[in-house]
């Protein structure tokens, strides 16, 4: 997620770009760039780091000259941050400069054909393929060429596009990444949200996929993917900046839960081919899978719990041993590894300090290291043999979402890569997880809609002094993290337990009206649960009770049912982490507490 400026007017475009990229900032922040129309040519600065690097380097805009310009900010996924790889990019002589934001799926094909033509790439970025190919077609027609390059890119994009010889223009082009347009007194401007643009103006018009936009100073122009004109209604936003930064939601934690059917989708599609799950930053041939002895997961917080989540997939789907770890025990146990071990690392951050010493430790060990991670270019990226990025995109809210979502969506690939590569499932069964887990976005999507009965339910626990949660097997494993979400953002004590461990010391606890939830998906231990869920009610508890769509005879065991559809055994953490992050944020809004920045947190602990 990245995003990205355009305007065209009277007034100096360079102010007004990273005017506009400051607002954008908290959808990328890892380098930036603007491409000014200087009268004579297309003048290019961009640069690694946040924005006031490029501010500094332009003296605010003011040594870039020029009323038409692009601008963007990145948050890199093809192309470690580096000013090479920052935004815009542009074709050999620099007579067309594109911004992207989206990911371009196919580019490394195109790539190969234009290479194979003569041409030559400077940046790692999957948008140059866009900036070079528009070079290719371009015969003077600026729309045409933008048409014949839409039909040719795979993947999702919002682009702004100068041409050198249109200096009057800018073009824009959109396929499912946002990307809005407006007309102000002083010009006409894109943008990848109404942030960057609401000083100017509140009417804006929202792009359609597949739609073309062509800015001159006092107008807007949109075509469809056939060249034809399409008349478009503007839409009046009467948002404050900082609502519209969290696009109309309280708070980033909110926006960041409904951002992950997205987030999944982006993190499963790239890796799904005909049928099958191809990982290519994987870095293993299938025979390094078969030889794979044992996996050591390794993190911290939400990370490790993803992980104790996996080994319940990887033992099962795959049939591979695995030990799962709190990073800042790992590095001080001297565990005991073997070189056929595989150590899988995970961080969104990527900087988290004790996980970088983990993998530090089983690198110095030599132990083949994979990481799981958010942040490309990170030191956890950098420095692991492979890297599986989750294409979450930024998560600014200190409690992960998003981010967590996604790192599940990583285990499941990879579990079934293995399975398929040790010969533990067949094509038939990869294709059946393939079709459960395609499915996934949507469900997240009507749980997240579904949020009234939770909210209403997580309002009569705003006073809670102590809130548990219990599961078995993958159902546990789920409940460490619900368990944790509400600690982190409402501060009320909870803790989660194995649910057949509490007989053994922790029941004592239960007092009268004490809620229990209890996370129940597990077909084969769902009769367990239940016995579980009636020895804590027998003792006062209030049971909240979150089960799969049919089992209906839950109503008679629990106080409160809440559903989440059917999907394959081992993807259920997936959905039944949805009701439980709802509850949590309303819970912890109903007190009050800044849920955005919690107490005592930070979203990165870089700090030994
Ligand atoms: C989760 O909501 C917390 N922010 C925290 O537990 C986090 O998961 C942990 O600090 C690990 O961070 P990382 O994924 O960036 O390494």
């Amino acid at each position: 997620m990245c995003g990205i400026v355009g305007y065209i007017g009277e007034d100096q475009a360079a102010p007004i770009l990273l005017d506009g990229l400051e607002k954008l900032e908290y959808r990328g922040y890892d380098s930036a760039g603007i491409a000014v129309f200087d009268g004579k040519e297309i003048e290019i600065k961009k640069a690694k780091g946040r924005l006031k690097v490029l501010e500094e380097l332009t003296h605010d805009g003011a040594n870039m000259p020029g009323s038409v310009g692009i601008g963007h900010t990145r948050w890199a996924t093809h192309g470690e941050p580096s000013d090479i790889n920052a935004h815009p990019q542009y074709n050999k002589d620099k007579t067309i400069a594109v911004v992207h934001n989206g990911i371009i799926e196919n580019y490394q094909k195109i790539k190969d054909k234009l290479t194979a033509k003569g041409y030559s790439f400077i940046s790692e970025t999957d948008t140059e393929s866009v900036a070079q190919l528009l070079d290719y077609y371009y015969q003077g027609n600026p729309l045409e060429a933008i048409i014949k390059v839409m039909l040719r890119i795979e993947g999702s994009y919002s682009l702004g596009i100068m041409f050198a010889d249109h200096p009057d223009r800018v073009y824009a082009a959109r396929k499912d990444s946002p990307l809005i347009a407006g007309i102000a007194s002083d010009g006409s401007y894109i943008a990848s949200d109404v942030t960057a643009i609401l000083k100017h103006t509140r009417d804006v018009y929202y792009i359609d996929n597949q739609e073309i936009a062509c800015l001159s100073k006092d107008s807007i122009s949109f075509f469809n993917i056939d060249g034809e004109p399409v008349e478009k209604e503007s839409k009046h936003i009467d948002w404050d900046a900082n609502a519209a930064e969290k696009g109309g939601y309280e708070h980033f934690m909110l926006k960041e839960m409904y951002e992950q059917p997205k987030t999944v989708r982006d993190t499963l599609s790239p890796r799904i081919r005909k049928d099958h799950v191809v990982i290519d930053d994987l870095g293993m041939s299938n025979e390094d899978i078969r030889n794979i002895r044992r996996l050591h997961i390794v993190a911290c917080g939400s990370a490790y719990h993803t992980g104790v989540t996996a080994r319940y997939v990887y033992e099962g789907m795959a049939r591979i041993p695995v030990d799962v770890d709190v990073a800042s025990e790992f590095r001080y146990r001297d565990p005991i590894l073997d070189s056929r071990d595989l150590v899988i690392i995970i961080s969104q951050s990527g900087e988290t300090a004790d996980t970088l010493a983990a993998l530090r430790l089983a690198k110095k060990k030599g132990i083949p290291t994979l990481a799981i991670v958010n942040v490309v270019g990170s030191s956890i990226a950098r420095e692991a043999d492979s890297v599986m990025y989750t294409w979450a995109g930024p998560e600014i809210a200190v409690a992960t979402t998003k981010a967590y979502s996604a790192q599940l969506i990583c285990h499941y690939l990879l579990a079934i890569r293995f399975a398929k590569a040790r010969g533990e499932i067949n094509d038939d069964q990869e294709k059946a997880y393939i079709a459960d887990l395609e499915k996934l976005p949507d469900q997240i999507e009507m749980l997240l809609n579904n949020k009234n009965r939770i909210q209403k339910f997580a309002n009569r626990y705003v006073g809670a002094k102590d809130i548990f949660f219990i599961g078995r097997g993958i159902d546990y494993a789920i409940s460490l993290e619900g368990s944790l979400k509400l600690k982190e953002i409402s501060y009320i004590h909870s803790e989660a337990y194995p649910a057949g461990e509490l007989k053994h010391g922790t029941i004592s606890l239960i007092e009268d009206q004490t809620l229990v939830t209890a996370i129940a998906t597990q077909k084969d231990l769902y009769p367990k649960t239940v016995s579980n869920i009636v020895e804590v009610r027998t003792r006062g508890a209030f049971v909240l009770a979150v089960t799969n769509e049919g089992d209906t005879d839950m109503e008679e065991n629990a106080d409160y049912v809440i559903y989440i559809p059917q999907t394959n055994r081992y993807f259920t953490n997936s959905l039944a982490i949805i009701p439980l992050q709802l509850f949590a944020y309303y819970v912890a809004v109903g007190k009050g507490c800044d849920v955005d920045k919690p107490r005592n947190l930070a979203k990165s602990v870089t700090v030994e």
